[in-house]
């Protein structure tokens, strides 16, 4: 249903080490794992694989080192048929992130940027131009490449979703006429300074989000919650489905990816986020980072 789109994604690549316990430590405090694993994992990467993976055209836009991690989380890109001509290899490190997760499937995650802070603005630009009908970016990388990245999309007519993970203060105002700007619960706090706990929150939070960022449509992600839409005048809120709860790790990757595609194929914000609250509990329903995107049939049987 998606296959004639053509997405591309700028942002994150990371190695991710997964390691879970029953209940995580206070500070000073030492407590025992159950188990431990690798994974690829980085907000853009995963959003790339969830698109692909829904059968997207997809490309990445993105920057590994030439070692181990660089080498195998290419070689995961390209086994998810996502074209990688525009990610290079160089820098420091290729990004880490140490994820941990507790008896409930609720993740605390560090990250460690490396190459991932280190893409070059206008060579990331130049892959963007209006042959692409979606561009996806996230805030793990450098806040430059973002805003050149968006302002190209934006004037070549290219559908912006902007998903503001992980959470801190970005100058929205540097990037203006995104389609859809897209923050969970922790993200929008950190760019508006309210936590969206009440309907209230939830509306000042997105008239601040709408006005800062001139984005057409404010979606803020709100767990189990769901989420909600603001398109400047009206909000309304669009609860989640049930879930078997094991590791929430990337579900807000998923879902954006998701609602990104269903909204260039309709055209719909609110059928866009349905199909986003969707996939959203699927991947939590399984462990990993890009492991757990589901496919475009497994989203039309849920
Ligand atoms: O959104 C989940 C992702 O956040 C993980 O894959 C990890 O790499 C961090 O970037």
């Amino acid at each position: 249903m998606y296959q004639n789109i053509k997405a591309t994604v700028m942002g994150s690549i990371n190695m991710d080490m997964i390691l879970n316990m029953q209940r995580v430590p206070e500070t000073g405090e030492n407590v025992l794992g159950t188990n431990y694993g690798y994974a690829n994992g980085g907000k853009g990467a995963n959003q790339a694989v969830g698109l692909s993976r829904l059968g997207a055209q997809t490309k990445m836009i993105g920057k590994v080192t030439d070692d181990a991690n660089g080498h195998k989380l290419l070689e995961n890109l390209k086994k998810n048929n996502i074209d990688v001509s525009a990610v290079s290899l160089g820098g420091t490190q290729t990004g880490l992130a140490a994820i941990i997760i507790d008896g409930d499937g609720k993740n605390r995650i560090v990250v460690y940027e490396g190459a991932n802070a280190e893409i070059d603005p206008a060579e990331a630009a130049s892959f963007i131009d209006n042959s692409i009908d979606l561009l996806l970016v996230q805030f793990e990388t450098d806040e430059k490449v973002v805003a050149e990245c968006i302002n190209k999309a934006v004037a070549n007519g290219v559908v912006t979703v902007m998903d503001c993970g992980p959470a801190k203060p970005f100058a929205l105002e540097n990037m203006q006429g995104i389609t859809i700007i897209t923050p969970n619960e922790s993200e929008t706090k950190a760019l508006t300074d309210i936590y969206p706990e009440t309907d209230e929150d939830i509306f000042k939070a997105s008239e601040i989000l709408f006005e800062r960022s001139k984005a057409k449509y404010v979606v803020l992600k709100l767990g189990e919650r769901g989420c909600s839409v603001f398109d400047g005048n009206n909000i309304r809120i669009m609860p989640a489905y049930t879930a078997n709860v094991v590791d929430t790790t990337a579900a807000g990757d998923c879902f954006t990816a998701a609602m990104a595609l269903e909204y260039i194929r309709t055209g719909d914000i609110f059928t866009a986020c349905d199909m986003g609250n969707k996939a959203g509990s699927i991947a939590v329903s399984r462990m990993g980072a890009d492991a757990s995107m589901p496919t475009a049939e497994e989203l039309n049987n849920f």
